[in-house]
């Protein structure tokens, strides 16, 4: 018999070997195929990460959770060569079916299947690597000194380490979501993948994404370790990364201060920098929530903590929907409406009206919620534009140095 483990210990790991999930952001059949998606993580890492394809010439890479090995597959085209750690055993033969096929066996080192916990407990080579890569899972490996120290002994001095993951404010809409869904779901009594394509077909199809809407179900909506205590802070992910000798390289969306402007020469010390970096990215809160620019003129004690209340109270109508909490996020969300339509925020016109509509939906939605039908519910869901073009900034991408020692 499985074991299911309780829902506050399950893995990222667990829970796709558990639903036969082998995440994919394409089906690379062809060579074209292969062509358009390095062109789209070349524009990507070029232009937002500052990491040109040449800088992975003849490199080392270790890349832990590749899945089916897209990104891996890449990284081999721009000369790296891949050593690759994944748990889940069903992604292998797909990973070495992409190396044979786009005849790049020879820059496949190996493919270990080890979660990097426990790749980090076993006795490690000599071996250090020029990059370190871990997308969509390394905020769910806890705790967070425990990779970074084990990241820290395997680079080389200068080398880089390439993160994606779920960022805690970035991440709102996509817990409402999930909040709705969950409500709905226990209303109509509806099976999760045809419930959604009810009330959130309108808002997935407006995006040019490359994954079906029951990936997007699975990866998100159904997904247990999509939940607020797992997602990352950013001042405490970087000051974690700065204490064990990594400083930022670039990151999307940008957590470095672009506003200073300081001779060229001058090169500030990592903590000087990183005192810089955490009042912006506190600064940047409401841009992360919304996905646009709405950057705070300057930090305050109020804001946060109203903006944190509101986060735990959405993340938890996840799991039971409770009409006091719903109210209490409907006045949270009315001092955010506030403080954007005020001069204390520095933003776009448009951008300012897009957000005040969308927080006017999700106000909208909660009172709906909160009577309970769910065909007003999925009506609304499927037609209004505000909530539809609404998707805030859930993941960034993060790349950190290793400073010389
Ligand atoms: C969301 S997928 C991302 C796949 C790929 N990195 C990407 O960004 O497209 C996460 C992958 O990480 C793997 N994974 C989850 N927990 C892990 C762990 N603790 N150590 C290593 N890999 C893990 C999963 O098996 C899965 O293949």
């Amino acid at each position: 018999m499985i074991k299911i483990p309780a829902k506050k210990e399950i893995t990222q790991h667990w829970y796709f070997e558990k639903k036969g999930i082998i995440s994919q952001h394409r089906n690379l059949k062809s060579q074209s195929d292969l062509d358009s998606y390095e062109q789209e993580r070349r524009d990507l890492f070029t232009d937002k990460l500052a990491l040109p394809p040449s800088a992975f010439t003849n490199s080392q890479l270790l890349e832990f959770g590749p899945s089916a090995g897209e990104n891996a597959i890449v990284f081999a085209m721009w000369g790296a060569s891949c050593t690759l750690v994944e748990p889940n055993l069903k992604a292998h033969p797909c990973i070495k079916k992409y190396f044979e096929q786009f005849k790049l066996a020879q820059k496949l080192v190996e493919v270990d299947g080890s979660t990097l916990e426990s790749y980090s407990k076993r006795q490690i080579p000599d071996k250090k690597f020029d990059f370190i890569v871990a997308e969509g899972f390394i905020y769910l490996v806890k705790p967070d000194p425990m990779w970074i120290g084990f990241f820290s002994r395997i680079i080389k001095n200068n080398g880089f380490v390439i993160l994606n993951y779920c960022e805690t404010f970035g991440n709102f809409q996509e817990l409402f979501l999930k909040a709705i869904h969950s409500r709905m779901c226990k209303l109509t009594g509806m099976g999760s993948v045809e419930a959604a394509g009810k009330w959130f077909g309108a808002k997935w199809n407006s995006i040019p994404h490359t994954t079906t809407m029951e990936s997007w179900v699975a990866d998100v909506l159904d997904n247990p370790t999509v939940r607020l205590a797992r997602f990352y802070e950013l001042k405490e992910l970087c000051t974690n990364l700065c204490n064990s000798g990594f400083y930022l390289y670039s990151s999307w969306p940008p957590y470095k201060n672009s506003l200073e402007v300081y001779w060229a020469k001058k090169m500030p010390k990592p903590k000087e920098q990183l005192e810089s970096q955490n009042e912006f990215i506190e600064r940047s809160r409401l841009s992360h929530m919304f996905g646009r620019k709405h950057f705070l003129l300057k930090t305050g004690p109020e804001m946060e903590p109203s903006i944190k209340e509101l986060l735990t109270l959405t993340d938890s109508l996840i799991d039971e929907f409770d009409r006091d909490k719903a109210e209490k996020c409907i006045e949270h969300l009315g001092s955010i409406e506030r403080l954007i339509g005020s001069d204390a925020v520095i933003s776009e016109p448009k951008d300012v009206k897009e957000t005040l509509n969308a927080i006017k939906s999700i106000k909208h939605i909660l009172n709906l919620l909160i009577a309970g039908n769910a065909d007003d519910i999925a009506a609304f869901c499927s037609s209004d534009k505000a909530f539809i073009k609404s998707w805030g900034m859930p993941t960034h991408y993060a790349v950190f140095r290793k400073g010389s020692e």
